[in-house]
């Protein structure tokens, strides 16, 4: 061999013998990490504090018969575990969350949302069907100081649904810090079915979100990057409460659960494996009463419950590792195998009688997708949706007023995705090209996606139009929405042309 050949062998084993050991470290590393498994609280959280249950908010109805509500985002501190430790915060009308906003289908309603954050932030009213520029996303953003009086028709079933704050980018922070409420329809239907709905009683709103808190008692922003997801906290929040407990009176009670995290799936179901009647999802009833032991969340959907408890006991909410379908890393590091004690149920020794829940519901005209004027395809990979990422002065497509469209929303790149969509409430017509599940046999506006599992879903544009102003189509994810992976699409009249919306935020509101 000549003098440079042998050189080369040399740095050739050498190279070889660093990418071995780094080889070896890495797989040991991560046979490590993977062993360690993820967080796990069932068992050591104290259910020491009553659940806080928002308030209710206040409201009056204007000389035009207008039902007005005032909603006031400032900043906070709150002291979450009783131990002197202030968490600066965010709500709306207080320090944390804020009030619950309810209305009656058919009501016109008003909300005076007062900007008092040091921040430009918007209000979206996630579920609502309602014109675009009342929609409350990026595009009508509050700057500090000035108030803004989206106005709308309520025109949907009864249901959870919620508001958050929307800025392009800002979404994770705000939301995180604690800028959420729950806004509830109710209409005849529901109404008369014999469903337990006494709001605090009977009828419980269970928000709960994941927090990491720093040693000074901050919300902490670390995120996982190996996932990818997110940030994953271990500690629970339920309507903000660390460690939170329910006195319950009545023989069954309703919980309308909310997963507002930011990043972090659940599988919601008893320590004793019991059964519950699942009753609702995001946009309301479901068709029929499911009898299950589980029900798993993404960020941003609902599913409404309702337990019978036994008297005297004791019954514990929990979530166990949701099915991520992305394999062992996202299993351990998406939070595939965490595991939370979430609230406690304490039933009192005397329980008022709770009538039985109807196996029937509501009904639900299903669309047929036969007559889909339009089927599309959207794909969820990188940083974006079909390849481009969420710009502010493009519209991605335009859906006519009146036309049923068939959506294909696929995850294609391994890490977990959701998908939600503005304006309407969807129907699921299969998961993987198979029937879809109890919990998705109602309205919908958010869904899992999980990798290489097409969801195809029907939806229906109606009411309104307006070829400026966009809607959102976005992973729920929220540092995956703020980093791009959201589109935008109008609603024309027939024949009608998109427009192009501004490229920043017109400054919606007036000081
Ligand atoms: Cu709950 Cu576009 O968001
Ligand atoms: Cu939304
Ligand atoms: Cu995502």
């Amino acid at each position: 061999m000549t003098a440079p050949r042998r050189t080369l062998v040399r740095v050739l084993v050498g190279v070889l013998a660093v990418v071995l050991v780094l080889c070896c470290g890495g797989v040991a590393a991560g046979g490590w990490a993977l062993a360690r498994g993820g967080t796990d609280t069932v068992g050591e959280v104290d259910f020491v504090r009553p659940l806080a249950i928002p308030p209710l908010a206040a409201s009056r109805v204007d000389e035009r018969g207008r039902r007005v509500f005032d909603l006031l985002a400032r900043d906070g501190r709150r002291d979450f575990r009783g131990d002197g430790r202030l968490t600066r915060t965010a709500g709306f009308d207080g320090d944390f969350l804020g009030p619950t906003l309810r209305a009656r289908r058919g009501e016109q309603v008003v909300v005076n949302v007062v900007n008092r954050l040091a921040e430009e932030t918007s209000v979206h009213w996630h579920g609502m069907h309602l014109p675009a520029r009342m929609d409350g996303g990026p595009h009508q953003t509050i700057r500090p100081g000035a108030t803004w009086s989206p106005t709308w028709t309520v025109n949907q079933p009864a249901a959870t649904l919620w508001y958050h704050p929307h800025p392009h980018g800002e979404t994770e922070e705000q939301v995180l810090r604690g800028l959420a409420g729950l806004f509830l329809v109710d209409d005849d239907r529901e109404a008369a079915l014999p469903l337990p709905r006494r709001y605090g009683v009977d009828d419980i709103p269970v928000i709960v979100q994941d927090r990491n808190f720093s040693r000074s008692g901050e919300f902490t922003r670390t995120r996982n990057m190996i996932s990818s997801i997110g940030v994953l906290g271990d500690t629970l929040l339920v309507n903000g409460t660390v460690g939170p407990y329910l006195d319950v009176t009545t023989e069954r009670v309703r919980l309308r659960l909310v997963n507002a995290s930011t990043a972090r799936l659940y599988d919601f179901g008893f320590a004793d494996n019991r059964r519950f009647d699942l009753i609702g999802s995001d946009g309301g009833l479901l068709p029929r009463t499911a009898r299950t032991d589980r029900v798993q969340l993404s960020p941003g959907e609902r599913a409404e419950i309702v337990v019978t408890v036994r008297p005297g006991e004791r019954a514990a909410l929990r979530s166990t590792g949701p099915d991520l379908g992305a394999g062992a890393l996202a299993d351990r590091f998406a939070g595939g195998r965490d595991r939370f004690d979430v609230l406690q149920l304490r039933a009192a020794d005397t329980l008022a009688p709770s009538p039985a829940v109807p196996d029937t519901l509501v009904p639900l005209d299903r669309f047929d997708p036969a007559s889909a004027a339009t089927t599309r395809r959207l794909e969820f990979t990188g940083r974006g949706i079909n390849g481009r990422s969420m710009q502010m002065d493009r519209i991605d497509f335009a859906a006519t007023k009146d036309t049923t469209e068939v959506w294909e929303v696929v995850n294609t790149d391994g890490t977990p995705h959701n998908f939600h969509v503005h304006d309407v409430q969807f129907q699921v017509l299969s998961v993987g090209g198979e029937s879809p599940p109890p919990a998705l046999t109602g309205w919908k506006d958010t869904v899992y996606l999980a990798p290489e599992r097409p969801v195809r879903i029907a939806l229906r544009f109606t009411d309104h139009s307006d070829p400026d102003v966009p809607y959102m189509y976005h992973c729920h994810l929220l540092w995956h929405e703020d980093s791009g992976m959201m589109g935008q699409f109008v609603v024309v009249e027939p024949g009608q042309s998109p427009g192009r919306p501004p490229a920043r935020a017109g400054h919606g509101g007036h000081d």
